[in-house]
């Protein structure tokens, strides 16, 4: 599916989101410890947002994802090739120094303990095995390192949940058919948050899985969720 949809992925994200989808991720980088130019592992970095806000912030960031094609499109988003196109306008193309990996979340390339922070941004919902993930991303931070992750959220309010399911199932697909001549791979956004639990139920999946102190921020009423968890010592 990311493959497929790679070319027009920042795109899409951009119309979809009316470009807040910036904002969030900014706010989720903007979460990343800064202290002594620590080292930051991007999970499911997909076209490199939020590895490129991380490293501009001043962290040495792992981008890691399973497809190639996203992949190359954050590579060359980085190096500059891709500069001018719409998701690259507000990133900016930085130095570079971000390290591109080919993986698999769930089977990390990483020895215990290597990261400051775990980032994942709109990555958690789409892991085969929530708890798997979490526990990998727990394996690889050191012990009072940071798990910061953003994704779709459930609000509470019936009324707004209403809408917004209604946009995801609706208005998000035909973005997908406008541009990308396919309507099923973005009907997939509403589709998987029907098997995702809310922010609530993954913190207590994060707690079982050794995170501490989960800490969850409601986004636009719920329709986007930033959580930020430590691993204990
Ligand atoms: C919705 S995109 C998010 C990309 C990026 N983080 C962003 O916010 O724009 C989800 C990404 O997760 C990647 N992905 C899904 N499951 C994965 C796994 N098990 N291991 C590595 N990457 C995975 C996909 O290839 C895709 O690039």
């Amino acid at each position: 599916l990311f493959a497929h949809i790679a070319p027009r992925y920042d795109l899409i994200n951009d119309l979809q989101s009316l470009g807040w989808h910036r904002v969030w991720k900014r706010r989720l980088a903007g979460l990343v410890p800064l202290s002594g130019g620590g080292w930051v592992l991007d999970l499911c970095c997909g076209t490199g947002d939020v590895a490129r806000a991380a490293n501009r912030r001043g962290a040495r960031v792992v981008g890691l994802d399973f497809s190639a094609p996203m992949l190359e499109r954050a590579q060359a988003r980085a190096s500059g090739r891709a500069a001018g196109g719409p998701g690259s306008a507000d990133f900016g193309a930085d130095a570079g120094t971000v390290r591109w990996l080919r993986g698999d979340a769930l089977a990390l390339p990483f020895p215990e303990h290597a990261f400051d922070a775990v980032t994942i941004a709109y990555g958690l919902r789409n892991l085969s095995s929530l708890e798997a993930g979490l526990k990998e991303c727990w394996r690889v931070t050191r012990p009072g390192g940071l798990l910061l992750a953003l994704e779709f959220g459930k609000p509470g309010n019936p009324l707004l949940r209403h809408l917004y399911t209604a946009y995801l199932r609706l208005g998000v697909p035909l973005f997908g058919r406008l541009l990308c001549g396919d309507a099923a791979a973005y009907a997939y956004i509403a589709e998987s948050l029907e098997d995702y639990p809310a922010a609530a139920e993954v913190g207590v999946c994060m707690n079982r899985c050794g995170w501490t102190d989960v800490q969850t921020l409601a986004l636009w009423g719920g329709t986007m969720t930033l959580q930020r968890a430590r691993r204990g010592y």
